[in-house]
């Protein structure tokens, strides 16, 4: 794949299976490869930054979008918390985002820290959601970078802004029955939301046990690899403790089953978007 070509990937699944650790060894994995990457960071916790192997002290003061009260102010005419009732620009323009808040973690990677859209029952229409469907909207456009979005959990909330660039959807899973489900439930969602590729990435696999995702199919008498493009397996890496949080180190640890699964993992994702481009090409000449 030529560089600097776009493409948006987001990855998500349950708590704690490995989703933040997989998308800072891919963005860095690709940044390796002289592909300009955004890595954006969609979760209340921050990880991110520090996956990433930001220093400590400059990770910790990063400010998300939803906290950046003036920036909210700036582009939506309301500073949250105040004004109750007051008008909002619905559709604020959101270009300089990036340049203003993209951290630089090396040359060819660049990290956006977004903050959580704030879910509320009926949807919360309230000037940090505004800000960040826009934000969304704006990177679904942005065609010169690998984006990789970070998620909290699940995609329903992005809505349909997220399915107009995101083309490729990463559910992550570990082998528990309960990670199994939420990664079923989410390959429902995102195909309903329209994002063309949705993959299952099986993370910490044990040797010998790679037959988790039968005995689930068994029990629940599904069959999960239908719901998805592709089912990819990650090994557990017992290194990862040692090298919390700055786990990309990981990446120069040839031996590791880990490190192959990822590189493998980008390989294909590279070449679900060639296979996607052309085929796009080809619609637009007839
Ligand atoms: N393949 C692996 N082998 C061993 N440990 C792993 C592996 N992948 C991730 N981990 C570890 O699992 C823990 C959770 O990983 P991570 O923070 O990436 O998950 P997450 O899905 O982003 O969690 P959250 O939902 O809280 O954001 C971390 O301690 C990480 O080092
Ligand atoms: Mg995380």
């Amino acid at each position: 794949m030529k560089k600097n070509q776009g493409f948006r990937i987001v990855v998500t699944g349950k708590g704690g299976v490995g989703k933040t650790t997989l998308t800072a060894c891919l963005a860095r994995l690709l940044a390796r490869g002289e592909t300009n990457v955004l890595a954006v960071d969609e979760d209340p916790q921050m990880n991110l930054p520090y996956a990433l192997g930001l220093p400590v002290s400059e990770a910790a003061q990063i400010i998300p979008l939803n906290r950046n009260l003036d920036y909210i102010e700036e582009k939506t005419g309301v500073r949250p918390g105040k004004a109750w009732g007051s008008m909002f620009r619905l559709n604020p323009g959101v270009e300089d985002v990036v340049q203003r808040f993209g951290v630089k973690v090396d040359h060819y990677l660049n990290l956006l820290v977004m903050g959580t859209v704030v879910q509320a029952a009926a949807g919360c229409l309230c000037a940090e959601n505004v800000l960040l469907d826009s934000v969304i909207r704006h990177l679904a456009l942005r065609d010169d970078e690998a984006i990789l979005l970070d998620t909290q959990a699940g995609v329903e909330h992005f809505g349909r802004a997220l399915a107009k660039g995101f083309s490729q959807c990463l559910v992550i899973a570990d082998g528990t029955f309960n990670a199994l489900s939420v990664a079923r439930h989410s390959a429902e969602l995102a195909r309903q939301i329209g994002i063309p590729h949705v993959h299952l990435v099986i993370n910490r696999v044990r040797e010998g046990e790679e037959g988790q995702l039968s005995r689930f199919d068994a029990m629940t008498r599904t069959d999960t690899a239908e719901l998805f493009d592709t089912v990819f397996r990650l090994s557990m890496e017992p290194r990862f403790e040692a090298l919390e949080p700055d786990v990309t180190r990981i990446l120069d640890e040839k031996t590791s089953s880990y490190v192959q699964g990822v590189c493998n993992l980008a390989e294909r994702l590279l070449a679900f978007e060639e296979r996607r481009r052309r085929a796009t090409a080809q619609e637009s000449q007839t």
